[in-house]
């Protein structure tokens, strides 16, 4: 039977557990076995051989979200799965920085990866966290920050005097006996968005991140909306009220990956700013980073690239020439085709292609199954066959106004 949380991490915070932690070199799948049979052997209980291991697994796994820190903190499984990427707690701590604010208080504040990013910038930090074993983790990964401290409670009842900033990351799952399950009511979250907006009401800075598929009628009239994206994963939408909200800002998307920052912000609500005009399938297409299209920004990029969209509903651009924008991905377009099966075989077929990357908006078709269609029987792979022909092709299938295309491009 899998472990307990408290039971993973109870172990650890012994000096016995802590060292033996320590002692470990990088987890490998490969040998765990062996090492668990070693240290059973050097007279570690099974239940700290087990709290070990499985907490360096989780510090492995953890160096994707949080770099060379992760060898130093405590995980839970489910706490590792909510926890914000250092890369981006430590943008949301910038605004507080920014803003002046000189105490946060983070209310839930899970593994405290929101808090770490805080307390670095020298910023107080008040960190709330009602679930016992996840307040531990959080104790010992603030150890390094004497100006932050860790309170195991309900965030919706601890005084708030003297602080001027708030943080939320709300829970957005439910535990039950089958299972974990997401939940999308901002009002079911843990705490609820009324919550927040009542922290808001109050005149205080506060920052809240919430699951990227917000729908835009849910995200409250007096806030800034800024979806963000992580090397072309939207990651969430934090809403920023008061002293934390920017200027003449309404909405925002702010994309993050290995060659830096780029943002493309609009001043305009939800149902405003440009429209972009609509045109033929032609010259390149630009898929726009899923952070601009849940913006609703699509249109903006359309208009910067001096290009139009294939279809008013669907958030492919094309335009005449090859822009070097970080809010898109760009193809050259080879051929428009109708969608039809039968002729795509047999194009597949006539120009040798084993390996098909197929991307859509727009349709139901399911890629994987096309794809079985369109390559001979045991070839359908993205990585293709020996025995299929051996070019590689990439096909965009759409719909514009009531028909639907198959568009041949290549990645510019
Ligand atoms: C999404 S996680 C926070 C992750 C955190 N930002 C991080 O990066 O590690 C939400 C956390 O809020 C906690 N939580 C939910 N409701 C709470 C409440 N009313 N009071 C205190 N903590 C709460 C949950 O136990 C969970 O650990």
């Amino acid at each position: 039977m899998a472990q307990a949380p408290q039971d993973q991490i109870a172990p650890l915070l012994t000096s016995e557990g802590w060292d033996l932690l320590a002692s470990l070199g990088p987890y490998r799948e490969d040998t765990s076995f062996e090492l668990n049979s070693s240290l059973r052997k050097a007279g570690h209980s099974p239940a700290l051989v087990s709290a070990v291991l499985t907490q360096s697994r989780l510090r492995t796994k953890a160096e994707l979200k949080f770099g060379e820190f992760a060898r130093s903190m405590l995980f839970t499984q489910a706490g590792l799965e909510q926890a914000t990427r250092l890369q981006v707690a430590a943008r949301h701590a910038e605004r507080f920085v920014q803003a002046g604010i000189g105490h946060v208080a983070d209310l839930g504040c899970g593994l405290a990866a929101d808090s770490l990013a805080l307390a670095s910038m020298d910023i107080t930090v008040t960190a709330v966290e009602m679930d016992e074993t996840t307040a531990a983790c959080a104790t010992v990964n603030l150890i390094p920050f004497p100006n932050a401290t860790v309170v195991h409670s309900d965030a919706t009842s601890v005084p708030l005097d003297g602080i001027d900033g708030v943080w939320l990351d709300p829970a957005r799952r439910v535990t039950s006996t089958s299972g974990t399950k997401r939940i999308w009511d901002p009002e079911a979250f843990s705490p609820p968005l009324s919550f927040v907006e009542s922290l808001a009401a109050s005149g205080r800075a506060v920052g809240v991140k919430m699951g990227p598929g917000m729908p835009h009628e849910s995200v409250p009239a007096d806030c800034e909306a800024q979806w963000v994206s992580v090397g072309g994963d939207v990651t969430e939408v934090t809403l920023w009220f008061n002293a934390v909200r920017r200027t003449g800002i309404r909405r925002a998307a702010l994309l993050l990956g290995p060659q830096g920052a780029a943002e493309i912000t609009s001043a305009e609500d939800f149902d405003g700013g440009p429209v972009a005009p609509v045109g033929p399938v032609e010259g390149y297409l630009y898929e726009p980073d899923g952070a601009v299209i849940r913006a609703g920004l699509v249109a903006d990029v359309a208009l910067e690239l001096g290009g139009h969209l294939v279809d008013e509903h669907i958030a492919y651009i094309c335009a005449p020439d090859l822009v070097d924008t970080p809010y898109a991905r760009a193809y050259k377009v080879l051929e428009v085709m109708p969608y039809n099966v039968k002729a795509l075989k047999a194009w597949v077929k006539d120009n040798g292609i084993g390996v098909l990357d197929i991307k859509k908006r727009g349709t139901s078709v399911t890629p994987e199954e096309l794809r079985k269609q369109l390559l001979p029987a045991g070839k359908a792979s993205s990585k293709g066959s020996k025995k299929a022909g051996n070019k590689t092709a990439t096909l965009v299938l759409t719909r514009i106004g009531e028909d639907r295309v198959a568009i041949v491009v290549e990645p510019a």
